[in-house]
């Protein structure tokens, strides 16, 4: 089998192995025993489109007490919900580089999630993981390199399900490019495939998912497209090898909405829940599973076994989130969410998606999640806002700007320029923030929310100075030449860049960008302020808002430009955060979390999006780049970045010195052999039961297009046998690198602690990111049975894999200290599928402010 073909591994292995989880196993069990087979279908199947309140809704199993559960979007908010806070995107939470507010973000996105009556929040995403700068999602996750991403995916996971709330890491895996993702959106009879190698796999791509399942992660979204040509959501090496064998992963993995194609096939490879239920169209009411589950249960061509351990494994994620304490959803309680997706009336009907007039209820109730005081939430979302921006240049400290600028002889003089600076027609004007119109503080598609509010860069600006002093004119429009420029002082110029999910176009850009320019001429735009501002002597500050890197060759020199603020997409408070950081009242902390390159194609041929395609079966994508992503690439062939991944200024300086490891463990190459699963799980009687118990009840009034569970004659339901997949019936050998979450549990033992002084030489308190920065050894051999095994292992010249945020007054230092693991220190071996460390030669350990700024290196 080549590398990245597909390789068949089956069965599923059974959820009920942890320690950790073991008691909400057995009051899983308990409760799923005494389920009837349609009630079991019901837990695992979505009621369908547009069925119930929430963007996905489970039946539920009422005779046994176990209720619907609503999944809602989304990464930064609570999608098509009131009075909730639109939280900086996951890049700019990324490109804070502050493990505190990425957890604090979670926190309260899953406090508003509780308070909404949200049982499964659909986030993190952490793929697209940002191999294509231009990939239109990238910005729902947090940056391109796979530690960053996993940290900040882990501490959002403990924020939100320290609420009870429980989090889904999305989307696993591949899904890197917008277009071809799905095959009725773009026109293909089939979705494309991203084809990866299975080292590139475990040490990019699947990395953040590892660690999502070492923060306890709920759930796991399998994407659209396929992996290796097969789909995503059928793929038993993923699903069954690697999320629930390699990492032991306890939960349950959902479908992305309308990405399981198959019915029997994807049960066995794996899949726990089909969301939202429909099968292969949107609102066609023909699922999947639902009652075709129910007959497969019943002729055995999807073992009861399997079934059984679907349903277990969200019946334990519910109560491992305690979520059998929450408030009963009607008809025995005031519980469920208290919002619908599909209307703002207060009353309204309860299963919007069917052409039946069924019932009506009180659907929005306008529950007020936001916090307030000392816990709004709207304070979170600013800090993170100002320190997910980035400073990338800043001649003669022209930032920090001050509130008591005076001009000679006169008022001073500022320019406010481009539409991006202004409220345009409200943040809202477009359905999913579908276009790009008015200051950019989200991207489009599934992951934006509703803005409860804006605060515009502008209006925030306009607060800022006296009118006695400073003359604030706004010119919000990209019209270059209509503009008053010659007699400025200071030039503030606002461009963007925008994108989204799939499933909308605009403004010619289809989803993925295009390129990496800025939009709506606002190259042009900033040239010209640049150049005019003061009729050539004035001060240009540019603000970038976008959804990732833009090319700014044309530009960034220009005498005029004094200072860049990268500003990410900021979120509701994006006016304040900037006065923030404008004004220094917060360091200039953010640091790029991916490169901005001088050109697309400076980040490889592998890291470009497929706009078109020959292949008249399955478009083919070829994520064989991957280990060298981003900064990698750049580093491998000697390209100059424009700003490299890592970078940014900060209003002080800061010094690093004495550096120094201590060795925490021996080196050995393998991790030790992998312990046997600390329970047995859950174990049911796996007889199908009588086909009539899968008939619809007598009586039953159906509601057109909602997915039951039932099925309508018992045609279909002769028992196999079936020829299950090869390997089906011998249980597979256990992977060497499993046994715990996230994997074997050595994996994640620190090797050493690094230690080095950080002191603050400005004269104005900041915030700095430490980064380590790790080059294997060159030449690595590897130990095998008898003998040795040389062979030449190619490696990134450097990988980060650990950081810290810090903060120091003037003249302050500190001692930073951070582990690395094994698992930083090893490679995945595709020959020993299992991770190595190299025991011969010398790692080299770097330490610095960005991942070209290193100054300190330290052997182990
Ligand atoms: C499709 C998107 O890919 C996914 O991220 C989202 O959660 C679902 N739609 C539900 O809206």
């Amino acid at each position: 089998i080549s590398e990245t073909e597909t390789i068949p591994w089956y069965p599923t292995p059974l959820g009920g192995t942890s320690a950790e989880w073991k008691e909400s196993y057995v009051k899983a069990q308990e409760l799923v025993r005494r389920m009837s087979l349609p009630e079991k279908v019901n837990v695992t199947t979505g009621t369908g489109w547009q069925m119930g309140l929430c963007v996905g809704n489970t039946g539920p199993a009422e005779l046994v007490g176990f209720p619907s559960l609503c999944l809602q979007d989304g990464p930064l908010g609570l999608r098509y919900a009131h009075n909730i806070t639109a939280f900086p995107a996951g890049i700019t939470t990324g490109a804070t580089w502050n493990r505190e507010l990425m957890r604090a973000r979670g926190f309260a996105l899953g406090r508003e999630a509780r308070l909404k009556g949200v049982n499964i929040i659909l986030g993190p995403a952490m793929g697209p993981l940002g191999m294509m700068p231009a990939g239109g999602r990238n910005w729902e996750a947090f940056g391109s390199d796979p530690v960053l991403q996993g940290v900040a995916a882990a501490e959002t996971i403990h924020g939100i399900q320290r609420n009870g709330v429980m989090a889904t890491a999305k989307h696993f895996i591949g899904n890197e490019q917008e277009h071809f993702r799905q095959a009725f959106e773009w026109g293909t009879p089939t979705a494309l495939s991203s084809n990866i190698d299975d080292r590139t796999l475990h040490e990019v791509f699947a990395w953040p998912f590892a660690e999502s399942v070492r923060a306890d992660v709920a759930s796991i979204m399998c994407s659209y497209q396929m992996v290796n040509n097969t789909y995503a959501c059928e793929n038993s090496k993923l699903l069954n090898g690697i999320l629930k064998d390699e990492m032991g992963f306890q939960g349950f993995v959902q479908s992305d909405w309308l990405a399981q194609r198959s019915g029997v096939d994807s049960a066995i490879a794996g899949l726990d829940m089909s969301m939202p239920g429909d099968g292969l169209h949107w609102a066609d009411g023909i699922p999947m599973w639902g009652g075709e589950l129910t007959r497969a249960a019943l002729n055995t061509s999807v073992p009861m076994e399997r079934l059984n351990d679907m349903v277990t494994r969200i019946v334990a994620a519910w109560y491992h989130f305690r979520q059998d304490s929450w408030e009963r959803p009607p008809p025995d309680g005031e519980g469920g969410p208290n919002f619908s997706s599909w209307t703002q009336e207060r009353i309204g009907r309860l299963h919007e998606g069917s052409p039946d007039n069924d019932a009506t209820g009180v659907i929005n109730r306008f529950v007020n999640a936001q916090g307030s005081g000392a816990d709004a939430h709207s304070l979170v979302a600013r800090q993170i806002a100002a320190e997910g921006t980035v400073l990338l240049k800043n001649v003669n400290d022209t930032l920090p700007l001050s509130r008591k600028m005076t001009g000679a002889g006169g008022k001073y003089r500022v320019g406010v320029y481009g539409e991006d600076a202004g409220p345009g027609q409200g943040p809202n004007a477009c359905a999913d923030r579908g276009c790009n119109q008015g200051t950019l503080a989200s991207g489009w598609g599934s992951g934006a929310v509703e803005f409860p509010y804006l605060v515009s860069p502008w209006e925030a600006l306009q607060a800022v100075w006296s009118k006695d002093t400073v003359d604030l004119q706004g010119y919000l429009t990209n019209n270059v030449g209509s503009q008053d420029l010659a007699d400025q002082d200071l030039c503030l110029v606002f461009v963007n860049a925008d994108g989204g999910e799939g499933f909308i176009r605009s403004d010619g850009i289809d989803a993925d960008r295009n390129d990496l320019f800025l939009q709506k001429n606002g190259t042009e735009l900033v040239e010209g302020v640049a150049k005019h501002c003061g009729s050539g002597q004035g001060q240009t500050v540019v603000v970038v808002h976008s959804i990732g890197p833009v090319v700014m060759e044309s530009w960034i020199d220009l005498p005029g430009v004094h200072a860049v603020l990268y500003a990410n997409l900021p979120g509701q408070e994006s006016g304040n955060a900037l006065i923030d950081v404008l004004f220094g009242d917060v360091d200039a902390s953010g640091r790029l979390p991916y490169t901005i390159g001088r050109s697309l194609e400076d980040y490889g041929p592998g890291a470009q999006v497929l706009y078109e395609t020959q292949d008249p079966v399955v478009p083919q994508v070829n994520l064989s780049q991957g280990l060298y992503i981003d900064y990698r690439y750049f580093d491998r062939y000697n390209i100059t970045p424009r700003f490299e991944f890592g970078f940014g200024l900060s209003y002080t300086t800061f010094h690093y010195t004495a550096v120094s490891i201590e060795k925490l463990q021996k080196k050995t190459q393998h991790p030790p052999k992998r312990l046997k699963d600390e329970f047995e799980p859950p174990a049911y009687d796996s007889r199908p039961p009588h086909p009539f118990s899968g008939l619809f009840p007598q009586d039953f009034r159906v509601l057109r297009k909602y997915i039951y569970p039932y099925i309508d004659t018992t045609d279909g339901t002769d028992p196999g046998p079936y020829p299950y997949p090869d390997g089906y019936n011998k249980r597979q050998k256990p992977s060497p690198a499993g046994g715990g979450p996230g994997g074997n549990p050595s994996l994640y033992e620190p090797m050493l602690e690094l230690s080095v002084e950080v002191t603050n030489t400005g004269t104005r308190p900041g915030q700095d990111v430490v980064q380590v920065y790790v080059s294997f050894p060159e030449d690595v051999a590897e130990h095998r049975g008898l003998g040795w095994l040389r062979e030449t292992i190619e490696f990134p010249d450097r990988v980060l894999r650990n950081f810290e945020k810090i903060r120091l007054k003037p003249g302050e230092m500190t001692t930073v200290k951070m582990t690395l693991t094994r698992k930083d220190l090893s490679y995945w071996s595709v020959r020993s599928q299992n991770w190595v460390l190299p025991t011969e030669g010398k790692f080299r350990i770097w330490v610095g402010r960005s991942s070209r700024d290193l100054p300190l290196v330290v052997e182990f």
